[in-house]
């Protein structure tokens, strides 16, 4: 067994869960070796993938071993795609450690790494990171939460994980039919208890979301589904924006969660205003992200920069953009070449400047070295 843990857990989980897979597999204790990753976006990376598959060849794993993720999404993505591709794929057991990871990454099957690709000097709106370009669907055998774990996690990352049950929510009617609407004002009566950590109410938020995850990828394993169906592709509700955030934006200075939970406002915006939805959408998606305790806007530089960085994401399909944007309260389908002003106007929702690229503004954007 190799455990690949998160340098955020605490010595004593790791080392607990190090004995309990080893008496769970009844392999000898010396069989049980541990790799910590730091993780980040920056080092979400194939480098860190090579130093995971080398400790799976120290720790001399063969086809019938056990890879175990130990904590948040990063942990999660990179050592199942180590398990995905180490001597063509180990089973894997995943334990999330993050509510981010509890709710949403650790359900489906998708691992994998960023991919970093040379800044253009000449160019302003060129980036760096192509979050999650590489990787694998590969199903861990087991999934283990703990929602104990998440005591020592720091606000700011709790609250991220809030950014992806609001997106579930959302799509909430469009999953379940009849049973989602209303999903909205639910996951709002709920969130007092689980800001203040209310065991119970956590306990209940991550249930109700790993079932509405598994359902959709039960229906779209491999997200295959029609525009049409939409299927998995669902999911990347807020997410082609919350990409290109990330992307922009130092990734140490915003959370996933959080870029997710801007993207939700945005999209919410350019569903607006290509009369998709009725006027208030956008009021009422900004009333949830706050009442999860998220920002509703952000410093986030020019819109052309922003847009150029979405052409970039894994959604856009023989160039044309492919946007999933609320069709209702907690409906929303897939929109093919939505208008450009419309996505702008998205933008300009959640604090993105008309600046040109070139202008001093898009120096607000923070560089990295
Ligand atoms: N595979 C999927 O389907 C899927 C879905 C959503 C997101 N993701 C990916 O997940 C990643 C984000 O995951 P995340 O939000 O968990 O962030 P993360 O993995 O970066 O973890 C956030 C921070 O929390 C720390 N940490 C983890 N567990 C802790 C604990 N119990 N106590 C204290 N600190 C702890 C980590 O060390 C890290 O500093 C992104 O890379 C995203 O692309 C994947």
């Amino acid at each position: 067994v190799l455990v690949v843990a998160d340098a955020g857990v605490a010595d004593a989980a790791r080392g607990a869960v190090a004995e309990e897979m080893g008496r769970l597999v009844d392999a000898a204790r010396d069989r049980v070796a541990m790799h910590v990753v730091s993780p980040t976006e920056q080092g979400k990376s194939l480098e860190t993938l090579q130093h995971v598959l080398l400790a799976c060849a120290r720790a001399r794993l063969d086809r019938g071993d056990l890879v175990v993720a130990l904590g948040g999404g990063i942990v999660g993505d990179v050592a199942g795609f180590a398990a995905a591709t180490y001597r063509r794929g180990l089973r894997w057991v995943n334990c999330p450690t993050t509510l981010l990871s509890m709710v949403d990454a650790s359900v489906g099957g998708k691992t994998g790494v960023n991919l970093a690709i040379g800044k253009d000097p000449r160019d302003p709106g060129s980036f760096d990171l192509l979050k999650n370009m590489v990787g694998a669907f590969h199903q861990p055998t087991l999934v283990v939460a703990d929602c104990d774990v998440l005591a020592s996690l720091p606000e700011r990352v709790f609250r991220a994980g809030l950014g992806e049950c609001v997106k579930h929510a959302m799509i909430a009617e469009s999953v379940l039919g009849e049973g989602g609407r209303g999903e909205r004002a639910r996951l709002e009566a709920r969130l007092p208890g689980v800001l203040a950590r209310e065991a119970g109410a956590i306990a209940d938020l991550v249930a109700w979301n790993v079932a509405l995850k598994a359902r959709v990828v039960e229906g779209d394993p491999f997200e295959e589904a029609s525009d049409e169906a939409g299927g998995r592709a669902l999911l990347n509700l807020g997410h082609t924006f919350g990409h290109a955030i990330e992307a922009t934006v130092d990734g140490g200075l915003i959370e996933h969660g959080q870029a997710v939970a801007l993207g939700l406002i945005a999209a919410a915006a350019t569903s607006e205003a290509l009369g998709l939805v009725d006027r208030g959408l956008v009021e009422e998606t900004r009333r949830l992200v706050r009442a999860a305790g998220l920002e509703t806007r952000a410093a986030l530089g020019p819109i052309s920069i922003l847009m150029s960085a979405m052409g970039h994401d894994k959604k856009v399909i023989g160039g044309r953009r492919r946007l999933v944007l609320p069709t209702g309260r907690e409906a929303a389908r897939i929109v093919v070449d939505p208008r450009e002003d419309a996505v702008a106007e998205g933008w300009r929702a959640i604090g993105a400047s008309d600046a040109d690229a070139g202008d001093e503004a898009a120096l607000r954007v923070p560089a990295r070295g």
